[in-house]
Order: structure tokens, then sequence, then C-alpha cells
């Protein structure tokens, strides 16, 4: 996460993430699934513009940028009031600390809505970490992540700010992972999108769990032919069962010369992974060629 002070304006640019492995293991007292990711922060980003109004209230306004190769049309309708996690991590923010202090939230959409790349929880946490200094509340860390776990499982995550880690219960565990390695994404969202709570309640748990360890030696030897065998979602059986996009945009990836494919948390975006941005780029442009409607290239961000 990027912050940038723009005159009495803060600016926030928050990444998209990618899960290389997602393995889930059986349902919790809490409803949640127990779950192992490999999670990858990469270089797409939303951006959030934190201005001071004396309204009292939290006012957010959304924009996309046109042109741009990540651009959902989904984004239009996106709600802004506090069915959206910026508003509701900005009023939890005030509940809990009493704050009576207003903002205004400008919103620069560029991951896509409700495709695995956990936008939502990515522009949470960065409000919870940019309103945190921005109206001087002076939370702790650990108090930001108890917030950030009451507004989704993901966030933790990215209140950590590490590029790579992996994320164990509920997603909250959060052990740290050096990428000493060259990988280049092809990201590409189908034009419609999946619920997350959908697809974990049509997920069966594995009976016998793949272990992400032969993941990571891949990844921390540079053993790029290795990271494209050991990538493995859970999820993503399920999401194709409720998706003829997701199944078909996978097997359009299937057909690509890259290292290996996937799908990202519970879908719809799927990645290809190769060691090369040249490449990525030119598979991205086939992919655009096929009628794929949202397509990028993207880096691992370091
Ligand atoms: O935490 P988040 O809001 O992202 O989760 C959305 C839904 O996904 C949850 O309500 C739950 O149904 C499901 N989920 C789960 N186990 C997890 C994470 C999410 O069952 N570890």
């Amino acid at each position: 996460m990027l912050f940038r002070c723009l005159g009495p304006n803060l600016v926030v640019h928050t990444p998209a993430k990618l899960n290389l492995f997602l393995e889930v293991f059986g349902k919790r007292q809490d409803g949640f699934h127990e779950l192992e990711t490999l999670m990858v922060s990469i270089s797409l980003y939303d951006s959030l513009t934190f201005s001071a109004s004396d309204t009292g209230r939290v006012e957010l306004a959304c924009s996309t940028v046109s042109g741009s190769t990540a651009s959902d049309p989904a984004a239009h309708d996106l709600p802004l009031d506090d069915r959206n996690l910026i508003v509701r991590a900005a009023e939890l923010l005030r509940n809990t600390t009493g704050t009576a202090k207003g903002v205004q939230i400008r919103l620069t959409k560029r991951i896509p809505i409700a495709g695995g790349l956990a936008g939502g929880s990515s522009d949470a946490a960065a409000t919870l970490m940019g309103l945190n200094g921005f109206w001087k509340l002076g939370l702790s860390a650990s108090e930001l992540q108890e917030l950030g776990s009451q507004l989704g499982s993901d966030i933790a995550f990215f209140l950590n700010s590490t590029p790579a880690a992996i994320c164990r219960g509920r997603g909250e565990l959060i052990e740290s992972l050096a990428i000493p390695m060259n990988l280049h994404f092809v990201v590409a969202k189908p034009s419609s999108g999946l619920s997350t709570a959908n697809v974990f309640k049509h997920c069966r748990p594995a009976d016998q769990p793949r272990s992400i360890g032969p993941l990571v030696q891949a990844l921390q030897h540079g053993e790029l032919r290795k990271v494209g065998d050991c990538l493995h979602n859970r999820l993503q059986q399920p999401a194709e069962s409720l998706s003829i996009d997701v199944k078909s945009l996978n097997s359009k990836f299937s057909e690509l010369p890259l290292a290996g494919h996937l799908m990202s948390g519970s879908g719809t975006c799927c990645f290809g992974v190769c060691g090369d941005a040249r490449i990525a780029r030119r598979i991205a442009r086939q992919l655009r060629a096929r009628q794929v409607p949202s397509v990028f290239a993207a880096q691992p961000r370091l």
C-alpha cells in the first residue's frame, strides 16, 4: 500500500491479490472455513483520495479509468452506501473511536469487482489505515486488525502490507513469504462475477488436503515449471460448477503457452503464470482478441 499526501488530501494506492494456492479444510463453529492460502499482492491498484468534510458524514464517490485494460464495466454499479466496505470501514472507525469527523472519499476503481482479487477488502484495509492517520485516531496495528476481521477475511493480508504471505485460519494468521524469482501474470475476468459465500457453500472440503510445501519450495528455488504444476485452488471446481464463464475462461488459458494457470480466490478471475513480461503482455493481447472482456498483465508487488 502506498500513501501520499497531496496538499490537504491523503491518497492511498492499494493493490489486488492473487491466490497461487488455496486449500479448504473444514467448516468452523463460526461458519467460516479453515483454510491455507498463498497470497501475492500484484501491480494493479485501486486509489482512494481522502478529503476533509465538514458535513460530519462519510461520502463516497467512484470513478473508473477509461481505457484501462483491467477496467470492469460492473464498477459503474458499485454501491456507494453502507453495502460498500469502504463506507463500512469508515463508519466502524467512527463508532469505535467516537469521532464525529466526516470525510469525502474518492475511489478510482481499477481492480475488477467480484473477481477473487479482493479489491473490496483491499479498499477497506486502505480506509482503515488511511483514516487512522487522516483523522489522527492513533489506533494500533492490532486494533486495526481486530476491526478488519469484523469486515472480511482477506483484510488482514492487506493491513499486514506484506507483498506475499501464507494465510491460515480464516485468513487472518499471516506468515510473510519472500519470493526471490521473476513471476509475471496474465489476469482475466469474464463478464460475470460470483458470490464468495455461494462458492464456499458449494465447496466440499478436501478429504486429502494438498500440501502447500512443494509450491513454496518451487517459489524459493525459482523453478517456474514446478510453480505452474503446484498451483492449486480447492474453490475452482465449485466455481466452475456455478459459472460456465469460469470454465470456459480456464479452457482458454489451458491452450496458451504458460507455466500454469488457476482461478484466484472464489473467482471469477483466472490467471496464468510465466517468467517474462513480454510474454505476459503478448498472451494478454491474445486473450483480448478472443473476446475476453477484462485482461491485464501484472507482476508481484515486491
Ligand atoms: O470474510 P468474507 O466477507 O470475505 O467472506 C465472505 C463469505 O465467504 C463468508 O460469509 C463465508 O460464507 C465465506 N468464507 C468462508 N471461510 C473463509 C472465508 C470466507 O466460509 N475462510
